[in-house]
Parts: C-alpha cells; structure tokens; sequence
C-alpha cells in the first residue's frame, strides 16, 4: 500500500486510542479530516508489549511513586508506526510532557508546515529517559500544569496546526488578524445588536474609515497585550504602542 506524501499526517501513540479523533472529530478539524484534508491514527503503545499481561510500565528504577512507561515497549511502537503503510519516519517525533519546550503559535506553524507529526503520549510518572534519547523525542509542553497524560495535550497541537493547513479554515479567516499571529493578543469583537444591556458597539466601528478602525484595533491589541501579557509585549520590543499614539 502506497500513501500520499503530500497528505499532513498525525500518528498518536497512546494508552487511550478511543479518546482520538474525540473533539477532532467534530467541527472545522472534523470536516477537514472527513475530506481527507488531513489523516489521523492513533495506534495502541500496548500492542507493542510483549509480555502475557501486556504490561506496559513498571516501578521507577531508584525508588518513587507512580510507574514509567517502559523503554522498550514505547521503542517498538515508535518503530512500528515508523514501518507501517503511512510511515512516520520523516515526520517530527513529538512527546507530550509538562516538562517539554512550551508550544507557540510559531512553533505550531511550523509543524503545519510540514508532513505532520508523530505523537507520543505520556502517561503514568513518565516515561523512561532512555527512549526519549535512542528515538529522538523532542517534548513538548502545552503550558504550566499537569494532565493526566498526553492525550489532551496532542489534541490541543493537533488542532492548532489542522486550522493552519490550507483548505481548511474559512476564505475570511485567514489567521493573520489572530492572536499571536503577530506577538499580539487580539482586539475586541463587536457584533448586533448595536446597544446590548445599555452598553453600545464603539464608535469609531461604525464610522466606516477602514483606517481609522485599524489605527483603534491595533492599539487596543497592543494595549491588551501591554497588560495581560507582559511576557509577549517585552518580547515585542515594548515601545511600539507608545509610538502610534
Ligand atoms: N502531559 C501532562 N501535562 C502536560 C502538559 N502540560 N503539556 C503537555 N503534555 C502534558
């Protein structure tokens, strides 16, 4: 069986192969993956144990709570999907942990960019060093609090890059205006009704001067941005909304 190349492909490895397509299944992910603008499978690390129980983890070596996914069982599943039909050997090889490179809005548009993604889902305390070394797992956190396991966290990515694929979002939206996509939080949105609980639309929206509505958007973004995220504003420069004032 050949398959297509030009396809962007996510491979998940995981304990929990029914929570996938779960949310991606439905909605703008779930169209686009109903018309094959991209493929998802998510295959069962436990068929790659080898023992009568099946097992999977074992006791942290030196002591500790909780259990670690087992080196050997998670390499042979990462050299499974790597030699079946649709292999992932040239796609980025990703392991979702709260101890990983924090995921960004350029990061993910990176891997949109590319073929796809294989995706390791950790469970359990964690997953034994020796694998994430021998098999090149780049870990990936997407923010500063601990799931349960992977699982939630690989849908999360995955979403983010599926929206970016071409075909895939709406022609208007076409994701420059968002968040992040330029280190700014987004401005405000407004729609009908023109006053809602004695609170009316901004003006400056409904005077038509497309410039001057643009002018308004970009400092409210930057004013946003200025006080939630003072993290993105430095990492900006931080003069620029002075100057446009
Ligand atoms: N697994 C558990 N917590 C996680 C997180 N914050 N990001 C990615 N994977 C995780």
């Amino acid at each position: 069986m050949s398959s297509n190349p030009t396809i962007w492909r996510a491979t998940v490895l995981t304990l929990f192969p029914e929570m996938f397509p779960g949310p991606l299944g439905v909605s703008l992910a779930g169209k686009a993956l109903a018309s094959g603008l991209w493929r998802l499978e998510a295959r069962d690390i436990r068929d790659s144990a080898t023992d009568r129980h099946r097992s999977v983890d074992d006791t942290p070596a030196g002591g500790g709570p909780g259990m670690v996914l087992r080196a050997d069982v998670l390499a042979a599943a990462i050299d499974a999907a790597d030699a079946a039909p649709a292999s992932s050997k040239d796609r980025p090889r990703l392991l979702m942990s709260p101890r990983g490179r924090p995921l960004t809005q350029s990061a993910v548009a990176e891997l949109a960019a590319g073929p796809g993604a294989l995706i390791v889902c950790g469970r359990f305390e964690g997953v034994d060093q020796r694998v994430i070394e021998a098999r090149g797992l780049e870990e990936v956190s997407i923010g500063d609090y601990v799931l349960s396991g992977g699982e939630l966290a690989a849908l999360a990515l995955i979403d983010a890059c599926v929206r970016l694929l071409p075909g895939v979002m709406g022609s208007q939206e076409s994701g420059a205006d968002e968040s992040f996509s330029d280190g700014l939080l987004e401005y405000p949105q407004y729609t009908r009704p023109q006053v809602f609980e004695g609170r009316p639309i901004p003006e400056i929206l409904a005077s038509g001067d497309h410039a001057k509505v643009a002018a308004w958007r970009k400092a409210e973004a930057e004013a946003l941005t200025r006080t939630r995220r003072p993290d993105l504003w430095a990492a900006k420069g931080g003069q620029e909304g002075q100057k446009t004032r």
